[in-house]
């Protein structure tokens, strides 16, 4: 199989399976399993999250790579005499793009079907239709004639909900569009990579995490890289391809296939939370693009942020850095990026930390 067509196939599953904030268990098995096939250990934190080890030359001596498995959602607060469920967001949903989608509530009974509802344009006034959608008029329509109805299915206060959507390609190469890339694709990035580090190992031994819970404020990364304490902590995530129709060349962040991006800066909007990339980490991700021909571009992000900017305040400080894919329409159930720049990313990461020694990330 090829590396795009493993990538694809990875991303397909994973991105397709549910894994809300805080209730992350289907993925959790997935990811499990598949970092089983290769990993020397793999084990489930007491928060959730999946940490798999590859022994290298020197276990002293410890790289973690981090990547998160949760999405953003829906959870179900109220549920209406005539069987509608009202709910709140868990993470940043923009309900402009809830307005019309199908949706996956996850009972204990199992998942079930249901739609977001809408007014239809005849109903609306011309003031109305102007407006954009508020999350507390929205509502869930699963088919159900009551609240009893309703709770026969399964559904109690406090189940949690995501898109449903079918990962698929876009034009004829290797442009593909879903829900959760964000950060599933992060997640099949650190497989791949790991699975080539455990095939020639490195000096460093490396922790790969699936971590819980970023998408609320990167809760499992957090106690995870305390767990490990290592040397030098490198995260995959998306960042935002703004290179769209109307947007200024100036105002692109990075652009869709022209490889993966290396974080100078992020910054969560009106808030000094985010992370400065480690000049050291940086450089080495920089200097092994340039000497391994891997495309890659700069990324500065003013708006959002990462794993990483909880995981190098851990402990005494940890030099973290970032590799990110290039994604449009974050957050939104029609999200799309490019396989060539999940390739490598693969490839960037596995030779950086094969690169990767003591002294490189030393101030002295
Ligand atoms: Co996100
Ligand atoms: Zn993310």
């Amino acid at each position: 199989m090829s590396d795009q067509a493993r990538i694809f196939s990875t991303l397909k599953e994973l991105s397709e399976a549910c894994g809300v904030s805080g209730f992350e268990e289907e993925v959790r098995q997935l990811i499990r399993e598949k970092m089983e096939e290769f990993s020397d250990e793999v084990s489930v934190d007491k928060l959730g999250n999946v940490i798999a080890k590859i022994k290298g030359k020197d276990e002293g001596f410890k790289v973690m790579l981090a990547a998160h498995m949760d999405e953003i959602g829906l959870m179900v607060k109220h549920i209406e005499k005539n069987g509608f469920l009202r709910f709140v967001p868990v993470g940043g949903v923009n309900p402009v793009m809830l307005v019309g989608q199908r949706v996956l509530v996850i009972t204990r009974k199992g998942k079930i079907r249901g739609v977001v509802g809408t007014r239809p344009p005849h109903l609306l006034t011309p003031e109305e239709a102007k407006k954009a959608p508020e999350i507390k008029n929205l509502f869930i329509d699963i088919g159900a004639k009551s609240k009893e109805e309703a709770e026969k299915m399964g559904v109690r206060i406090g189940d949690v909900v995501t898109l449903e959507r079918d990962l698929v390609r876009l034009g004829n190469g290797s442009i593909v569009t879903g829900k959760a890339f964000d950060d599933r694709i992060g997640v099949a990035i650190m497989i791949e990579a790991m699975r080539a580090l455990s095939e020639e190992r490195p000096l460093a031994t490396t922790y790969a995490v699936a971590t819980v819970q970023e998408e609320v404020g990167c809760r499992g990364a957090q106690v995870s890289a305390f767990k490990i304490h290592p040397s030098m902590a490198i995260v995959l995530d998306i960042t935002a391809a703004n290179d769209v129709a109307g947007v200024e060349e100036r105002d692109y962040i990075v652009r869709l296939g022209a490889g993966p991006a290396i974080k100078v800066m992020d910054v969560i909007s009106g808030s000094f939370l985010g992370l400065i990339a480690h000049p050291k980490v940086r450089d080495l991700l920089i200097k092994t693009a340039e000497e391994e021909g891997i495309p890659y571009q700069l990324e500065i992000l003013v708006g959002g942020s990462t794993d990483a900017a909880t995981i190098h305040l851990v402990r005494e400080g940890i030099p973290s850095g970032v590799v990110s894919i290039p994604t449009r329409y974050a957050h939104s159930p029609t999200e799309v990026l490019s396989l060539d720049d999940a390739v490598n990313a693969v490839k960037l990461v596995t030779k950086a930390i094969r690169r990767v020694r003591p002294e490189d990330l030393s101030y002295q």
